[in-house]
């Protein structure tokens, strides 16, 4: 069955005016003024006064769970496919965390494919925080080489009391396998780096680019917005080639300790002349909100959401007047160039048929359709995971 959407607005995430769209196999087949298709070969959607995007990516997801940092009783849920679907996000990319022990690549693996059956898209980083990276196969090379879904390495912690407090030589090891494997695999072999509050900050990432023959275009440092120290950091890393991920799940409290909000994060960042096509944004979903108090005591313990994604992006336009076409980069087609995603991030013909319909007028997301199948319809949810 084809499936037709009819008068959108288009962002593909550049804004290319009123078109219908085509959809057949999972792929956008048309995109053009005015395309007439029979009505019995073909479900119609009046989407005049919507706009049409592409689906939203989601670069950093613990899709089968996380945490445990204050025990076994904070080990966080997997995630549910509904999340994804009132978020929009039509791609995840799990990972593992702190806990590289009691969860692991096969486990990892396995709930990617299953939300793949379920219906959005989904691809994986090999590891966890810790060094050695834990991968399935012998190396990260030949997980990049032989397991499809696997698109890079992380997320490796760095300056953090929880990471494996990994040597530079250890860290740029990791970076050089994940550019021989992407390359010999034509994947992107991205080494998802998390940051964390110590003192250290990207100086791993800055000797890879003084030291070593490595490219930024190797790894992408994420909570990049989590400090003001940080994000300085950052700004500076960006400017001179680098990518760099801000979170959008957050707490109160990290807020007040001087977390830096996604949307002003973004307008900052654009104001002091960073590319705009170096950012993204992740939600870290499933993942774990720890706070620590300063003695490093765990006081509370909640989950990131994937929810959280889009509205820091509905966020900066409405707020800090980011043009949709700008903030909608962050979530599309950046991550889709950086991850080397090809059937992702735009809205053209031959790419992959994930599309979000969103109201103009307050940026709610009505319509989501991933892989060519419609999960939400005007607000109505369409499709669930299967023990939901
Ligand atoms: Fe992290």
């Amino acid at each position: 069955m084809l499936l037709l959407i009819k008068h959108a607005t288009i962002f593909d995430p550049e804004p290319q005016g009123a078109c219908d769209l085509l959809i057949g196999g999972g792929k956008i087949l048309l995109m053009e003024p005015d395309i007439r298709v029979p009505r019995k070969h073909c479900e119609v959607v009046d989407a005049r006064n919507l706009n049409a995007v592409p689906g939203f990516i989601d670069g950093h997801v613990h899709i089968m769970g996380g945490g445990g940092e204050g025990g076994f009783a904070t080990r966080t849920p997997d995630l549910p496919l509904t999340d994804a679907i009132y978020g929009g996000v039509t791609t995840v990319v799990g990972c593992l965390g702190t806990d590289g022990y009691t969860r692991n690549m096969a486990g990892l693996l396995a709930k990617a494919k299953g939300l793949d059956e379920e219906g959005i898209s989904t691809f994986v980083y090999s590891g966890s925080y810790g060094l050695p990276l834990r991968t399935l196969m012998p190396t990260l090379e030949e997980d990049l080489l032989f397991i499809d879904k696997v698109i890079g390495a992380g997320e490796v912690a760095l300056s953090d009391h929880r990471s494996s407090q990994p040597t530079f030589e250890a860290f740029a090891q990791v970076v050089a396998m994940a550019r021989r494997g992407g390359m010999l695999s034509g994947k992107a072999g991205v080494v998802n780096v998390h940051l964390g509050d110590g003192a250290r900050g990207l100086e791993f990432l800055r000797r890879i680019l003084a030291e070593t023959e490595l490219s930024a275009a190797q790894m992408l440092p994420t909570h990049i917005n989590r400090n003001p120290r940080l994000f300085e950091e950052g700004i500076a890393y960006a400017k001179g080639g680098g990518n760099v991920d801000f979170t959008t799940s957050t707490l109160p409290s990290y807020l007040e300790d001087g977390e830096i909000p996604c949307a002003k994060a973004l307008r900052r960042m654009l104001d002091a002349g960073v590319d705009p096509g170096r950012i993204t944004f992740t939600s870290d979903g499933q993942g774990s909100l720890p706070d620590w108090d300063r003695h490093g005591r765990l006081q509370e313990i909640s989950v990131g959401r994937v929810t959280s994604l889009f509205p820091a992006v509905r966020q900066a336009v409405q707020e800090e007047g980011i043009p949709l076409e700008t903030a909608l980069r962050v979530i599309t087609s950046n991550p889709a160039r950086i991850l080397k995603l090809k059937a992702k991030g735009r809205l053209a013909p031959g790419m992959d048929a994930d599309l979000v319909l969103l109201d103009p007028k307050d940026l709610e997301v009505r319509t989501v359709i991933a892989k060519g199948r419609m999960l939400m319809k005007a607000g109505r949810l369409l499709a669930k995971g299967m023990f939901q």
